[in-house]
């Protein structure tokens, strides 16, 4: 699988329910931990595959893989964090980002079971962070103006080098 960067366009579209959670989506979800270990990444959503589909996969250290499908934030604690944010689709880019400190989160996983989860600390900075992904958020639109600016002058010089 390959991992969609910033000029690609569906990163910015919203993604499209899972409608089966069969074999396919199955091996969907397999591909895409296998792509997030490639990148040495904590979590892919699937538009960063090229897949408009609701569905995600996070990977943290000390954790299995989690595969989210159909995800729903029911959620999110007041009390908010800042904390260091990459994205496979934005190489080489971090940047603080603040976002609620826990979350409550719904999905099915790969085998079709639905479960319901409060996360904490990385995992539920991983999480909101993918679920973004699935409206075509990125973690650079939730950067103050001065900071997404700055941000998005490295990038371009980059791309120019
Ligand atoms: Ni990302």
């Amino acid at each position: 699988m390959e991992i969609v960067t910033l000029e690609n366009d569906l990163l910015r579209q919203k993604s499209e329910p899972v409608k089966d959670i069969d074999g396919e989506i199955q091996k969907t979800a397999e591909e895409m931990i296998e792509a997030l270990h490639e990148g040495k990444g904590v979590g892919l959503a699937g538009p960063q595959v090229g897949l408009l589909k609701r569905i995600f996969v996070v990977h943290i250290e000390g954790d299995a893989p989690r595969v989210f499908i159909n995800p729903s934030i029911i959620g999110t604690s007041q009390e908010t964090i800042k904390y260091e944010e990459g994205c496979l689709s934005i190489p080489g880019v971090w940047a603080d980002v603040i976002r609620p400190k826990s979350v409550r989160v719904q999905a099915w996983n790969e085998k079709g079971r639905p479960f319901n989860m409060e996360a904490d600390g990385i995992l539920a900075r991983v999480i909101l962070h993918e679920y973004d992904h699935l409206e075509g958020v990125l973690f650079i639109d939730r950067l103050s103006v001065p900071k997404r600016n700055r941000v998005l002058a490295k990038i371009e010089k980059r791309q120019k080098a």
